[in-house]
């Protein structure tokens, strides 16, 4: 992370999110350097994204929404997609008033077709887009023992964060190849580098399914010009984890902090974003992965929490 992703107000709720992040030594380098050049925070960001065409999924609440806002304010065209269409044109015209340009483009992305209009929409009104950040997501907490009459959850998941994800990208990447290049950055969870995360199946299957599609697309679109960034976001106070009382008490980043990831991934485009403390549990998922899981399995016997509440199925 970077000055994009400097947080001016602190929010104690953070705790060890805010000064783990600091333990990132280039995060030091890259400060440095900032401050030699003079290229830091909001003028790195404007440069990166000033008339530029940004396509953001989930714009609609939470990492989405703050992230819009930021774009908006830098200069950028933002193409804001989500359901609620109420929510998307009141922070349309919040960027508006800030000077920005932004447009409202309602989509539900499990839907194939509604997905197969929106990229035909883009291609007559907008030429294609310059950088797709796919941030909608859905997350499931529930054991394999209360998955087992729904396994539809599964494939909800995965209809939005799987399919969705990909069934907007492939068309949008075969334009930005076309046009020259192009960025696409897609909004993951550290829990995928966590690696064990109980109660969590389905969810942290979708995310690593975008994350094997992003490692092979990548090479495939490299010499086109096209670059894939994956942020490995931390826990973040939004509407996501409301549900989930475990969390209420927990320690999470403000929305700031995770929309400041992103930006991060689309100012410095690297292979990743991610917090200390991702990499650090990637490496012990790498060593010593029996005892994590063994840690990790002491935590499903505590009765800590009720699980995502169960809804009908879907008619
Ligand atoms: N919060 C965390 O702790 C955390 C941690 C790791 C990763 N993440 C990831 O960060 C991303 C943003 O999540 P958030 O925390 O900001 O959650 P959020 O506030 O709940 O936002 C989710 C966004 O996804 C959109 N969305 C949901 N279903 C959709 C659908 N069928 N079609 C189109 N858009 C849909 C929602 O808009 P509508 O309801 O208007 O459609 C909303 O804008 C997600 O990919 C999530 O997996 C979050």
């Amino acid at each position: 992370m970077e000055e994009t992703t400097t947080v001016a107000n602190r929010d104690p709720g953070e705790g060890p999110w805010a000064w783990g992040a600091e333990l990132d030594p280039m995060l030091q380098v890259r400060r440095a350097r900032g401050l030699l050049t003079g290229r830091r925070g909001e003028r790195a960001l404007r440069e990166a994204v000033e008339g530029r065409t940004v396509l953001l999924t989930g714009a609609s609440s939470g990492i989405g929404r703050e992230t819009a806002r930021r774009l908006g304010h830098a200069g950028a065209e933002i193409l804001l997609v989500a359901r609620r269409r109420d929510r998307l044109e009141e922070l349309a015209e919040e960027v508006r008033g800030q000077g920005g340009t932004a447009h409202v483009l309602p989509c539900d992305l499990t839907s194939a077709d509604a997905i197969a209009e929106l990229v035909e929409q883009i291609r007559a009104d907008h030429d294609g887009v310059d950088v797709l950040v796919n941030n909608a997501g859905h997350s499931i907490r529930r054991t394999l023992e209360r998955s087992t009459d729904r396994l539809h959850d599964f494939e909800r998941v995965m209809e939005l964060n799987y399919f969705g994800a990909v069934r907007l990208t492939v068309p949008l990447v075969a334009d930005m190849r076309a046009r020259g290049g192009g960025h696409v950055v897609n909004v993951s969870t550290m829990g995928v580098q966590f690696g064990y995360e109980p109660r969590f199946a389905a969810y942290l299957a979708s995310k690593a399914a975008v994350d094997a599609f992003t490692r092979s697309a990548a090479p495939e679109t490299r010499r086109d010009h096209v670059r894939w960034t994956t942020v490995y976001m931390p826990l973040v106070r939004t509407d996501m984890i409301t549900p989930t009382k475990a969390f209420h008490r927990a320690p999470a980043m403000s929305v700031e902090r995770g929309a400041s990831m992103v930006l991060d991934g689309i100012v410095r485009r690297p292979v990743r974003v991610t917090h200390p403390f991702g990499t650090m549990s990637q490496a012990a998922q790498l060593v010593i992965p029996r005892r994590m899981e063994a840690a990790m399995s002491r935590t499903v016997g505590r009765r800590r929490a009720p699980e995502t509440a169960v809804a009908p199925p879907a008619a």
